[in-house]
């Protein structure tokens, strides 16, 4: 089997990538990505030189690209994970939401039916979405598969879009699709423009720790490696047509969460417990901030039989360790345009 993975170079795809060499040595993997900022090729030095892996360096933007590269491999499953994927990002510039997000999952959809050309046994367009494309909920409920979507960002709206795309290609043209919605994501190598790495980072080197508004804004966590299991059972015994949701059963408000990764810290930095947490600094709100996501995992644990494997406090444990193991890992990312992103981010909150 060739399957292209768009956007491998980048957090939650790099774990994707390296679960499917390791997993089906039979198959050939192509990896296409932009490397944008969130693009990273040290996040796959481990299994760069297998002889089954393949990196491509395009844009997905480019459809005339994307067509010639479709014919020339004649892929037999396309795993899209390339996106524009920060939500702060999306405010200040929502058009290469729009470009990246919704036009470039348009051009794979159209190169992948192009080359199948109706023949759809044994193929497979798997597409990797967000829970935030249902927007928001109350303290109470949680988001299923048949939740209306109401996005509130751009980034939740330019995936909304793409999700939509998706189903009227299976439903207008039989193309063999299938969805996930997964909620938030932590471990290794996600890029520190998110909260997690972003608080690790900024408790290493004893700046503060920019929590939105009140903090009582409530995620549901699941660790990457898991979101990549996940993602396997669909893309191999997903039905077709199908949405599945993926959560990790781990609701946490951001305030909690950051204390716990203070803790963590304060722990392994063996400072005194107590320092990390006088970095908390309560700053403006981000815009149209949704104030709860929460997964009902029920129908991939049914038909698929998936559930998280790994305790929140013993994976959050684990990516500190991680980061703080990585620390070349860590100054290359946040060296150079990170600097100004953070400054302009965060400068006049
Ligand atoms: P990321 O930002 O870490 O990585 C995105 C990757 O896409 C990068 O390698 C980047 O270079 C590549 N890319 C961006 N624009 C491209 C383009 N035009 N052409 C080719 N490549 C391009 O993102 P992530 O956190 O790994 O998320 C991956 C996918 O999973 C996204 O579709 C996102 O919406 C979805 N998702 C993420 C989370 C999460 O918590 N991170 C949760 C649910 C769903
Ligand atoms: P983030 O990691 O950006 O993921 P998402 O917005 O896709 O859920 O943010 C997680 C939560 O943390 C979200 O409620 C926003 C909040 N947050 C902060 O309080 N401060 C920060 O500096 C960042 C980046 C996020």
């Amino acid at each position: 089997m060739k399957i292209l993975i768009t956007g491998g170079a980048g957090f939650i795809g790099s774990h994707v990538v390296r679960g499917f060499l390791n997993n089906y040595p039979t198959y050939k993997i192509f990896n296409l990505d932009k490397l944008t900022y969130a693009g990273n090729l040290e996040n796959l030095k481990d299994i760069e030189s297998n002889v089954n892996y393949k990196f491509i360096l395009g844009d997905i933007v480019d459809g005339a690209f994307i067509n010639d590269l479709f014919t020339k491999h004649q892929f037999d499953g396309v795993i899209h994970l390339a996106a524009e994927s920060h939500v702060d990002r999306s405010i200040s510039n929502p058009l290469e939401f729009v470009f990246t997000n919704v036009i470039g999952t348009v051009n794979l959809l159209n190169a992948a039916k192009n080359i199948w050309n109706g023949n759809h046994e044994g193929k497979r367009f798997y597409h990797v979405s967000t829970d935030e494309v249902y927007g928001s909920l109350g303290t109470e409920g949680l988001f299923t598969e048949s939740t209306s979507y109401d996005p509130h960002s751009p980034y939740s709206a330019s995936k909304a879009s793409s999700d939509h795309f998706v189903r009227a290609y299976h439903d207008t043209y039989g193309l063999p699709v299938v969805i996930s919605n997964c909620s938030n994501n932590y471990g290794s190598f996600q890029f520190p423009e998110k909260l997690i790495p972003l608080c690790i980072h900024n408790i290493k080197n004893e700046k503060a720790l920019p929590v939105y508004g009140d903090g009582k804004y409530t995620r549901d966590w699941l660790w990457v490696a898991d979101h990549a299991r996940a993602i396997d059972l669909v893309f191999h015994q997903g039905k077709n047509g199908d949405t599945y949701n993926i959560g990790g059963f781990n609701e946490w408000q951001n305030i909690d969460l950051i204390k716990e990764l203070c803790r963590i810290m304060d722990q392994k930095l063996g400072r005194e417990i107590g320092s990390a947490e006088k970095l908390i600094t309560f700053v403006k709100d981000r815009p149209g901030h949704d104030l709860r996501y929460a997964i009902d995992a029920t129908k991939i644990n049914k038909e698929l039989g998936f559930m998280p494997s790994v305790k929140f406090e013993e994976g959050l444990e684990k990516t500190v360790e991680w980061y703080l193991a990585n620390d070349e890992w860590m100054n290359n990312v946040t060296s150079g345009n990170y600097k100004k992103y953070y400054e302009g981010q965060y400068s006049n909150r």
